[in-house]
């Protein structure tokens, strides 16, 4: 089953093709990993996954999205993230981490608390104070939203020395794996989106200007992040937004990214937010993995499926069909994070427990043996 094959990139073997999506858990404080994010990556390497990615960690203080996110912009921050990348590691799955910066989404309320922007009430109700955001320019993000203060030449050397530093602190920390977040409206999907650069320097106007801090990041983190680890981007492939970006644009950046030294994109979409007319998403099972299947074809380059994805025959054909080389499932594992095992006896690949650890699978596979023996299936 292709599902459960491993695959190779640069120097890292992934024992099976399944990856935990980056989840925020808007858990953290002060950017600083507790044992609550132990526990809920620790379970998905217990659960059979084959890359454990963490949620998405800020470079910088200000690249905070909440309160509650992630950091690796200062020393401290590394143990809390070593614990968990030691654990995963020694389950037999890929610690992989997923780093970002929010950019004009900065400063913003949990899910739960509205997911609008913070204000002076959040700091009186939970001490979390709003601060100011960077962008590429200073359009916001959407109506009602802070006016970020546009980027200059030193604010952009500023974000990359931050990538890199925090590249550096990843592979301390034990990574195998960093992923960059460049989807969803955050920093670097702003960009290279045209629906949201509007610069007039280096750094916007044509497809070369925008995508040019993706590939300096992208550089920059190379020269930190060993040549046999694996370097992976997760982008917005489309916008969905008129005058948005589009896939064609997704193929060239690939292209050019595979250049930069980076193994494999992650092909999400969406979100990039301002005011450009939105275009329906037709949102429906593994509807973004044509976007994974692009890459793969036109630009040569390893890529990861990710969105609705949750049957795991649908999730094998679509790596057996040479679609994706990977898929990646956030809800689903959050719904059952034992998903990659269950798959694995869906598909036949385990009939007896085998895959599980013998602590849990002796024990289940002897139980299920008694179940056949009795005839007890149904619950009677
Ligand atoms: C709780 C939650 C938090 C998320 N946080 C992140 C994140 O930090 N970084 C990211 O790239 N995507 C994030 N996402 C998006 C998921 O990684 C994934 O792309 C999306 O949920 C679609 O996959 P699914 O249909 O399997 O849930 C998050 C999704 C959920 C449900």
């Amino acid at each position: 089953m292709a599902l459960f094959s491993p695959l190779s990139l640069r120097g890292v073997t992934f024992p099976n093709r399944i990856a935990v999506s980056p989840m925020s858990q808007y858990a953290a404080k002060d950017g600083y990993a507790s044992d609550y994010h132990f526990a809920h990556l620790a379970r998905f390497a217990l659960g059979g996954a084959g890359l454990v990615l963490t949620e998405a960690t800020a470079v910088e203080e200000r690249g905070r999205r909440t309160p509650g996110d992630l950091g690796l912009w200062q020393d401290g921050q590394i143990d809390g993230l070593a614990r968990i990348a030691g654990f995963v590691a020694s389950e037999g799955a890929v610690p992989g981490i997923q780093l970002g910066h929010a950019g004009r989404k900065a400063s913003e309320r949990r899910p739960w608390h509205g997911q609008t922007p913070l204000n002076e009430e959040d700091a009186a109700l939970r001490d979390e104070a709003p601060w100011p955001a960077i962008a590429p320019t200073s359009e916001p993000y959407g109506e009602g939203w802070p006016v970020p203060r546009a980027m200059e030449i030193g604010d952009i050397e500023d974000v990359r020395a931050s990538f890199r530093a925090a590249a550096a602190r990843a592979r301390e920390a034990g990574f195998r794996v960093i992923e960059v977040y460049a989807a969803h409206g955050f920093l670097l999907h702003q960009f290279y989106s045209p629906a949201c650069n509007t610069r007039s320097d280096a750094y916007g106007g044509d497809f070369e200007g925008r995508i040019r801090l993706l590939l300096e990041v992208a550089s920059d983190i190379r020269s930190e992040w060993p040549d046999d680890l694996p370097l992976l981007f997760r982008i917005s492939a489309v916008d969905w937004v008129e005058g948005g970006w589009e896939l064609d644009d997704t193929i060239a950046l690939a292209r050019a990214l595979k250049q930069a030294g980076v193994d494999m994109v992650v092909c999400s979409s969406g979100a990039i937010g301002g005011t450009a007319t939105p275009i329906r998403m037709p949102v429906a099972a593994g509807f973004q993995a044509p976007f994974a299947q692009a890459v793969r074809r036109e630009a040569d380059l390893a890529s990861m499926a990710v969105g609705f994805i949750w049957d795991p025959h649908f999730a094998d054909a679509l790596v057996s069909d040479g679609r994706t080389d990977m898929v990646a499932l956030a809800r689903e594992l959050l719904n059952n994070p034992n998903w990659p095992l269950h798959a694995a006896q869906a598909l036949g690949v385990d009939d007896d427990y085998g895959r599980w650890k013998p602590q849990f699978g002796w024990w289940l596979n002897k139980r299920e043996r008694l179940i056949k023996k009795l005839g007890l299936r149904g619950g009677d």
